[in-house]
Parts: C-alpha cells; sequence; structure tokens
C-alpha cells in the first residue's frame, strides 16, 4: 500500500521513556525538542508505564488524533490499560505507556508465538524478558491497529535496545505496513563479556556467540536482540565501536550510527557557566565539611573535586581504574608534598539501605556549630554596636585610651565560649571520616568497598586523596549532598570516566557542554568521536586514556598522570581550561547530532516505499543533502568537516541509500590495522 510519507508519524520505543534508568533516558529527554519541532503532534513516544515515575513526569492529556484513539479503544475492550499525556521535559513530547501487566493474562500465549514465529524460547523467571515481550506485543498491536484505521499516513517505529524490540520481528512476521528502525545502545554479549575477565576487542571477531550467551544464561534475552537487529528495515548503533562489536556479536553491519546528542544551552552571559561552577563548589564544600567533621584538615582553596558516576558496572564503568588510579594519585601527592587535596566521589546506584548515622551526624553537628556562631556572631555584632554607639555618651572622646573598641572578652561572653566550647567538643571523632556514606546490604562483598579496602583509601589526615562514595543517584531532595546530578556536576573540578565498556558515555559528554573538563577512554563511543574530531583533546579538557594499544598497568598510570598533572594547574589555567571546554558544547548539540537520526528515518521510507525515491528523488524536498558530504574515505579540509561533515557519518547511511555499501568505521579501528587571551593559543582545530 502506498502511504503519505511526507507526514508520516513517529513513534519511537524505549524502555525509559518518562522513567530514568541510564543513558536511553538522556537520549529521549535531551532529544524531545528538536523532535517535537520536526514533527509536532506527529511524534509519539512508547513505552511501559511505570506509575511511580508517570506520576511526576507525565501529564496526562486527551486523545487528539482520531486514529489513535480508535486503535486504543480496541484495546481497552480486551482490558489493556494505558496513559496518554505529555512528557514534562522541554518540547513537552507526547507519550502512550502501556500498563504491560494489564496484559499479563496473555504473557503465556504470546510467549508460544514467539517461539512459533521467531523461535524465541522464554524461560519462565526471567522478568526482564517477560516485560520486554508484552511491552513489545502491546506496541506491535498497537501499530497493527493503527495502520489498519489509519490507511494514509506511513509510520516510522523506531525501538531503542533490546527491551524494547520485541515489536520488530512481529512487524516484519505480520507484515504490519510501518517501516522499522532499530537501534541498539549496548549489545547484550558485549556488556556481559566486558563485566568479566575476557580479552573482549581482541577476540571480537572469534567468539562463539551462541555459545558464550548459552553459558553466561542470556541466549534468550540474546537471541531478541538478534532479531530486532534482523528484522528492522534500518538498524543502527550509538557509536563506530559498537558497529563494530555489533557486526560481530549481532552478525547483522549497522546501517549506520545515530551517536547521541545533548540539548546544549546557552547562556546570554558567556561566563555564567563559571559562576555556577564557583556557586555549586560552594554547595558541596558544605557537605564536606560536615563528612570530614573532626578531621576537617584541608584547605577547601585548594581542594579538587573529581567523580565518577553512572549505573553500577564495576569493570564497564572502569570504577576498578578509578580507584587503583586515586591510590597511586595519593601516593604522588604525598610524594611531591603537594598542597593540594584530591576528594574524589564515587556516584553509583548500589544496594543500600539508609544514610549511615556518622554520615547523617556529621552535617547535624557542622549545622549546630553554624547555627551556635552566628547566634554568638549576631550578639558580638549588637554588643559592638551598644559600646560604640554609646561611647561618645559614657567616655570623653577627646581622651579616650583605647577602648573606643571593646576587648574580645567583652564581646565573647563566658556563656558564649562554653556554648562554642560545647560545639567542638561535638566535632571529636574517635574513628576516620566514613568512605562510604549509605549502609550498604552487601557490604562485606560490594566490589567498590572491597578495592577501596584493598587499596587502603581511608580518608586519614595525611592522604592528599579522599574517597567518598555515594552508592545512590543523586538528588537536591537528598538529606544531604542535596543537589541535583547536573549541579553537582557543574561544581565538581574532574569527571573521571575510564570506561571498558561504553557504547557512547553520556557522563563525559554532559561534563563538556557544562565546561567541566573529563577523561574518558579509547573504547567509549564518545571518546573515540571526540578524537577522531578534534586534535590536542586534553587541551579543552577531554583527555582520552588509551586502553586499547596499552597494557592495565600502562593505563592506570597515564590515567594517574591526567590525574597528576591536573592537579598541578593553576586557578587561572583551571578557568581557562573549562572555558575552552565549554568551547565543545556545539559539537555535541542535537542541533548537529540530530542530523543523522533524519537520514536513518529517510532510509527508513525509503526501504519501505522505493517507488518515491526513484531516479534519485528526494520527496521530502528538504535541506538535508546539503548537509550531507561526501563520505569520509574523500579527505576533507578541516573548514569542509567543520560546516558540513555531519557527525555520525559512517559513510554507509548515506551510501546504504544509494545501495552502496561502505566498510571503515571511522573513528574506531581496532587491531587490523586574562581569561581570553590564553584561548587564542588553542584555536579550535578539528581534524581533516
Ligand atoms: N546520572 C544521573 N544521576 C547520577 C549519575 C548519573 O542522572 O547521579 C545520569 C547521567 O546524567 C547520564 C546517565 O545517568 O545521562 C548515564 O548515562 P551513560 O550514557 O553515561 O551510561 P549508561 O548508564 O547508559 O550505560
Ligand atoms: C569560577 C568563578 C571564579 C572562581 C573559580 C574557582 O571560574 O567564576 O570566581 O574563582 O570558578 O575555580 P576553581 O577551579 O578553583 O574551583
Ligand atoms: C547505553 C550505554 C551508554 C550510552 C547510552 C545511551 O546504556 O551503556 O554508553 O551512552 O546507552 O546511548
Amino acid at each position: 500500500m502506498t502511504r503519505d510519507i511526507q507526514n508520516h508519524l513517529l513513534f519511537e520505543v524505549a524502555t525509559e521513556v518518562a522513567h530514568k534508568v541510564g543513558g536511553i533516558y538522556s537520549v529521549l529527554k535531551s532529544k524531545a525538542p528538536i523532535t517535537v519541532a520536526e514533527y509536532r503532534e506527529r511524534y509519539t513516544l512508547l513505552g511501559p508505564l511505570h506509575y511511580e515515575s508517570a506520576q511526576i513526569e507525565v501529564e496526562e492529556i486527551p486523545l487528539s488524533d482520531p486514529m489513535v484513539e480508535k486503535a486504543l479503544a480496541s484495546m481497552s475492550e480486551r482490558g489493556v490499560r494505558w496513559l496518554y499525556g505529555r512528557w514534562l521535559i522541554e518540547g513537552a513530547p507526547r507519550v502512550l505507556l502501556f500498563d504491560i501487566h494489564s496484559a499479563d493474562h496473555m504473557l503465556n500465549e504470546w510467549k508460544s508465538d514467539l517461539w512459533n514465529i521467531a523461535g524465541i524460547p522464554t524461560p519462565d523467571h526471567d522478568s526482564e524478558t517477560n516485560e520486554a515481550i508484552l511491552l513489545g506485543y502491546l506496541v506491535a498491536w498497537f501499530l497493527g491497529e493503527l495502520v489498519y484505521h489509519d490507511r494514509e499516513r506511513a509510520v516510522i517505529c523506531h525501538c531503542h535496545e533490546w527491551l524494547a524490540g520485541v515489536a520488530l520481528p512481529l512487524c516484519r512476521k505480520r507484515k504490519i505496513d510501518v517501516t522499522t528502525i532499530f537501534t541498539t545502545h549496548a549489545t547484550l554479549l558485549g556488556r556481559y563479556l566486558c563485566a568479566g575477565s575476557t580479552d573482549f576487542y581482541n577476540n571480537l571477531k572469534n567468539f562463539d556467540v551462541d555459545a558464550e550467551a548459552g553459558k553466561r544464561g542470556i541466549y534468550h534475552r540474546y537471541c531478541i536482540e538478534r532479531s530486532a537487529t534482523h528484522t528492522a528495515d534500518v538498524f543502527t548503533t550509538v557509536s563506530h565501536i559498537t558497529a563494530y562489536e555489533s557486526e560481530h556479536l549481532l552478525k547483522r553491519k549497522p546501517d549506520g550510527v545515530l551517536p547521541n546528542g545533548l540539548n546544549v544551552v546557552k547562556f546570554s552571559a558567556v561566563h555564567e557557566f563559571q559562576n555556577l561552577h564557583a556557586m555549586k563548589k560552594e554547595k558541596i564544600n558544605e557537605f564536606v565539611k560536615g563528612h570530614f567533621y573532626g578531621n576537617y584538615d584541608f584547605d577547601l582553596e585548594n581542594t579538587l573535586y573529581f567523580f565518577i558516576a553512572g549505573r553500577y558496572e564495576f569493570r564497564n564503568k572502569g570504577a576498578d581504574f578509578f580507584i587503583e588510579s586515586l591510590a597511586r594519585l595519593n601516593h604522588r601527592l604525598k610524594e611531591a608534598g603537594s598542597k593540594m587535596t584530591v576528594v574524589a566521589f564515587i556516584i553509583m546506584p548500589g544496594k543500600i539501605n539508609s544514610y549511615t548515622v556518622e554520615t547523617l551526624k556529621g552535617q547535624a553537628v557542622v549545622k549546630q556549630l553554624e547555627g551556635t556562631i552566628s547566634e554568638v556572631q549576631k550578639k558580638i555584632g549588637e554588643r559592638l554596636f551598644e559600646h560604640c554607639a554609646r561611647f561618645p555618651n559614657t567616655h570623653n572622646v577627646a581622651h579616650a585610651g583605647g577602648d573606643e573598641v571593646p576587648s574580645i572578652d567583652e564581646l565573647i561572653k563566658p556563656a558564649d565560649r562554653v556554648l562554642l566550647k560545647r560545639r567542638i567538643f561535638a566535632l571529636k571523632r574517635d574513628g576516620l571520616p566514613p568512605i562510604v556514606t549509605h549502609n550498604m546490604t552487601e557490604d562485606a562483598t560490594d566490589p567498590v568497598l572491597n578495592q577501596i579496602r584493598r587499596v587502603q583509601l581511608f580518608n586519614r589526615p595525611e592522604d592528599r586523596v579522599k574517597i567518598i562514595f555515594h552508592p545512590e543517584f543523586l538528588n537536591a531532595n537528598n538529606p544531604i549532598l542535596s543537589l541535583d546530578y547536573e549541579e553537582f556536576v557543574r561544581g565538581c573540578h574532574l569527571g573521571v570516566f575510564p570506561s571498558y565498556y561504553e557504547p557512547w558515555g553520556y557522563t563525559p559528554a554532559e561534563c563538556t557542554v557544562m565546561g567541566v573538563p573529563s577523561i574518558t577512554t579509547n573504547l567509549s563511543g564518545f571518546g573515540c568521536y571526540m578524537e577522531d574530531l578534534i586534535e590536542n583533546t586534553s587541551d579543552y579538557g577531554i583527555y582520552i586514556v588509551d586502553r586499547r594499544e596499552k597494557s592495565v598497568d600502562e593505563s592506570i598510570n597515564q590515567l594517574v598522570d591526567y590525574m597528576f598533572d591536573f592537579t598541578q594547574k593553576t586557578r587561572r589555567q583551571r578557568i581557562n581550561q573549562r572555558n575552552r571546554t565549554e568551547r565543545l558544547s556545539d559539537l555535541l548539540d542535537w542541533k548537529r547530532m540530530g542530523l543523522e537520526y533524519i537520514k536513518a528515518r529517510q532510509l527508513s521510507l525509503k526501504r519501505a516505499y522505493p517507488d518515491k525515491f526513484k531516479n534519485g528523488a528526494n520527496p521530502f524536498n528538504n535541506s538535508l543533502n546539503l548537509k550531507l558530504t561526501r563520505p569520509l574515505s574523500v579527505p576533507g579540509s578541516p573548514r569542509d568537516k567543520i560546516g558540513l561533515m555531519t557527525p555520525g557519518d559512517l559513510g554507509s547511511l548515506q551510501d546504504a541509500a544509494q545501495g552502496l555499501e561502505s566498510d571503515d568505521y571511522a573513528g574506531f579501528k581496532l587491531g587490523d590495522n586574562d581569561e581570553d587571551d590564553e584561548d587564542n593559543h588553542y584555536p579550535l582545530t578539528l581534524r581533516g
């Protein structure tokens, strides 16, 4: 059937719609403004309904599209519950969230159907897979109903990650008249193999994928992922490194790369972000004074805040590297007699009960001290005023004997001293400041705690590197360290993300747009992307640790070197570097990155409706072609690259659209193969 492709509908399906887990939430949320601007009401995000997060993130609205209404009516008749509304984020995209458990009674039937049509076996106990099946069947059901009622408009269904991928084989098998895109943000096998002790990247080509999946008990999940990969009209990943991995582990070469962007907010005053850094750092200072009470003997003016943050994947996210390198940094700083102190935060949600008493007490005693001091301060002020104001009446000013200003004993009375002493005594503590803020349910076996114990970073007074493990994501409503993640990042000096497995890695990208330097690796999609684009990334506050060619020990030492060099910078140098980092923001803006999504969608339409693209016709008549450039294999001048090259350009999205094949993974080739014065020395040189 031929449909109107210009006014096509776009559905993006993911489990992180209005529900935060990791980076996919950041993709959808930050991309919303540009996608809504392009599609308006023709764009809807589909996902599972999590009542708790939807309550906060989604505002219910009435259905406005009669076709969608009809499609949902027949689902409601069969007992399916859903929520239609606006996601309360910038761009306010429409969302349709299915209460997947309202379809629980159909699960067994759907599981046997999945076996019959796609040969995918599914065990009973895997609730994550069961939920993926429920979501996939509901999405396919909805799309089937929709294109049955709506015979006019073409429909693109874009699924993110295997958890949202079950709809793809269903659309293909049932010949639902939609065109599909599958974007994988990682591969299951990649994540699992890297988390173990496999030499992943050197063996990528050699894994017996079925056997490896079977050994890890994820064969059924792998089948879903592989089937989504092969049944989508267009298959994409978020970076070249993951494209390469997907080709070998999922056995389909991606049509292209859709790198992740950010919604870059530019302040009207250029240095506003620097002021924000100072303000947010002050909040972290407050927390640190409380946490280190009794041992607060270092100078906050000479203290740097480093951090690692993300889902708790100890090895994949490089927490192991971070802790080891901190121990070596501690040693180096001590040896060098450095006056600098580094407070290193680890923000990774682990299995926790609550804040520890020590942590809460630290904040409380310091608050009390502050309260008492301001009371005393007020009294001192009053006494001072009284003394000075009355002095001419009670004394002969002309012959005053130096007692115009009261003595300290007159100002601080014995009662004040007693009160102050009590507060000071409350600051005494027997042990050292804790390394973890929460009680952990598996304290004795927790990998982060155990490694901290092994390297003995115990926050001793002589340590130049202090460590604080906060095993919960940050939130401004937390009783301690009450900052949102973004505020916290702004207040820090350096993000450290030495990942071993990181298809993209939003955390360093987010640092960059906030003007905070960060360390990443050449095994992260983001690191490869930046390295490919910019000469001397470290001048711009993007340090890239080589985890590909170097041994573990060498990589860790390189990381230590980066951190040590950072501690040697003067404040002025840090400020200048932050300015340079922030200047990279535009490279990560969705306005630039989003072009790849447009290309992927056009390719999917082309594959579904080839007649409309006959003889090189472009039914969209848009300016996209102007923005596309020649493939990377043709060298371009740097200027070409800034102005014209679209960011994820693997060549293949374009080439695939023209029926060509491309075989290189640019940016990832493995084995085979006054403030501003200083800025002038750093013209932004993009690689040509
Ligand atoms: N994040 C957060 N709160 C925190 C720490 C991290 O919201 O306390 C977010 C961070 O902003 C980022 C996401 O978690 O967008 C992690 O995404 P990334 O791509 O780095 O890794 P993923 O978890 O997807 O593997
Ligand atoms: C920002 C502020 C400055 C402040 C500086 C601290 O640049 O605008 O007023 O001095 O931050 O930088 P630091 O790297 O020492 O935290
Ligand atoms: C995945 C990856 C991460 C990426 C994110 C968004 O969860 O682990 O590296 O940034 O998806 O694409």
